[in-house]
């Protein structure tokens, strides 16, 4: 019963993802693409983001995410571009 219910947990939360829309999904799974394409070693969301998911509006960024942040500022960009991370020592 237990891990059923678990089961249901994941298929509810999934499917509030995929229900979610892929607006935020999409600028994100970009980044990491993008991130990927660089040749960055880049395995999921936490590599710039405290949560394992992050949402629009509370990206709940770590300090690679806020270190893209600050360059984006330094560099008076329009957005962040991931191959910055290149420079990043
Ligand atoms: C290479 C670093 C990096 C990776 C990997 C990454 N993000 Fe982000 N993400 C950022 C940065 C930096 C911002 C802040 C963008 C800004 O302020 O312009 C951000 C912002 C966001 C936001 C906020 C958008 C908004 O308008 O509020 C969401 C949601 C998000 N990311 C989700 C994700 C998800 C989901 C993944 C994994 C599939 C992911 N991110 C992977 C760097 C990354």
């Amino acid at each position: 019963m237990k891990k059923t219910l678990v089961g249901t947990g994941i298929g509810l939360a999934a499917l509030a993802f995929v229900l979610a829309g892929p607006q935020p999904a999409q600028a994100t799974m970009e980044m990491q693409k993008a991130a990927k394409a660089a040749g960055l070693q880049v395995a999921n969301c936490k590599h710039c983001h405290n949560a394992a998911m992050p949402k629009k509006g509370t990206p709940d960024l770590n300090d690679v995410g806020k270190w893209l942040v600050d360059q984006k500022a330094a560099k008076k960009a329009d957005k962040i571009d991931v191959t910055w991370l290149k420079d990043k020592k």
